[in-house]
């Protein structure tokens, strides 16, 4: 593609000095898990997402599922609750937990899970909130902290969308005990593998993920014994490396991000057949989805000019035959439903020339003129 969806190339030009250095020390060190790089990168995150404690994992997906059981959800009897449109990783972390994902809808406005019909859909089950923040964008964080108090839920945040977001001025973490971050590559902070972490305010609950992320052992403790229930997930040391040498980058990065964001916005603002969901304060642009009339023709006729789009999400999580127990069909969650009919994803990376995405907005106003649809 002339101009690709995501290209990784230059962030990894820019920062090459650092990491190699860094793989170099490791490599010195012979030392590849749980150790310097790692308990350096995790500081340094925390700080960056201004929270007081992170700890690192080996992906996403276990960055959910090490909260939940952290939490003590992880029995079939327990139902947590989360939106349908989101990466299946959501729900494969609540699954992995042991416990059943449960859906409702999102709000038309902003793609985000919805707080109204999120109270409406607990049930006596219900035990926790997975709040993602999707493309980006935070929830509404006050009403679902709100619905979470009353109910007595865990609220858990998906941030892996979100590196660097805020809420209403403050840190994720002001908002609740746990919020997850993915590393994978194409993220606004990403490595090069599968990589994860968990931020929090509370130094117990970052003492027992430490634990609970390498079998249960507590760190430092001489013997080998598993005193938690734990799993297998662990941040490698290669992976902190590249972490560290992109992290000072990442608010200059989004920074771009937003910027791109803008120019689309202001090109596409009154193109007939697309609609733009709401940007949400605090945010920081992740992908840059638009509802599009004629969805699939749009992305053949930018593929044809060179130009790469994504689909984020093309089928809503209840209607995936790997969560058919949540026992929702079509039509259920309509919101959802209609948006993953029309999503595509424009061109949006840490370096993408505003050149090449005033011509992707050119292109996409372009399909509308033609009449093509
Ligand atoms: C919203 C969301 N949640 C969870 C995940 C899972 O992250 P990972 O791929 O690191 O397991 C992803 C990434 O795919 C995601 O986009």
């Amino acid at each position: 593609m002339r101009i690709p969806a995501v290209d990784l190339r230059p962030a990894l030009e820019e920062t090459r000095a650092c990491w190699q250095a860094r793989v170099g020390e490791v490599f010195g060190r012979m030392h590849f898990i749980l150790g310097e790089e790692g308990v350096a990168f995790e500081a340094e995150f925390a700080r960056e997402m201004g929270a007081k404690h992170a700890v690192g994992c080996g992906n996403g997906t276990a960055a959910i599922e090490l909260c939940l059981r952290d939490a003590g959800i992880t029995s079939a009897k327990q139902e947590v609750l989360t939106t349908p449109l989101t990466a299946p990783f959501t729900g494969v972390g609540i699954a992995a937990a042991g416990a059943r994902p449960r859906f409702a809808d999102v709000d038309p406005r902003t793609l985000l899970l919805d707080p109204g019909d999120a109270g409406n859909r607990l049930t006596r089950r219900t035990a926790a909130l997975v709040a993602v923040h999707l493309y980006g964008m935070p929830c509404a964080m006050e009403r679902l902290r709100a619905l979470c108090r009353d109910r007595s839920l865990v609220l858990i945040q998906d941030a892996a969308q979100a590196h660097g977001a805020t809420y209403r001025g403050r840190p994720l973490t002001a908002w609740s005990r746990y919020v997850t971050y993915s590393f994978y590559p194409t993220k606004n902070l990403g490595c090069l593998g599968d990589g994860g972490a968990i931020a929090t305010g509370s130094r117990p609950a970052a003492a027992r993920l430490r634990a609970r992320r390498d079998g249960g052992r507590v760190p430092g403790s001489a013997d080998m014994v598993s005193r938690l229930e734990g799993i297998n997930s662990r941040l490698d040391e290669l992976q902190a490396c590249f972490l560290r040498a992109f992290l000072p980058r990442l608010a200059g990065w989004n920074a771009h991000r937003a910027r791109v964001a803008a120019l689309y916005r202001e090109a596409l603002a009154d193109c007939a057949g697309v609609e733009l969901p709401q940007a949400v304060e605090g945010g920081v642009q992740h992908l840059f989805p638009v509802l599009a009339d004629g969805r699939d023709r749009l992305r053949a006729f930018l593929r044809d000019r060179g130009i790469g789009s994504g689909v984020h999400y093309p089928v809503p999580l209840h209607l995936h035959p790997a969560f058919r127990d949540c026992g929702l069909k079509r039509g259920d969650l309509p919101v959802a439903e209609r948006a993953c009919r029309r999503l595509v994803s424009l061109p949006l990376w840490s370096h993408l020339p505003l050149e090449q995405a005033a011509e992707a907005a050119e292109a996409v106003r372009a399909f509308y003129r033609s009449g093509i649809r």
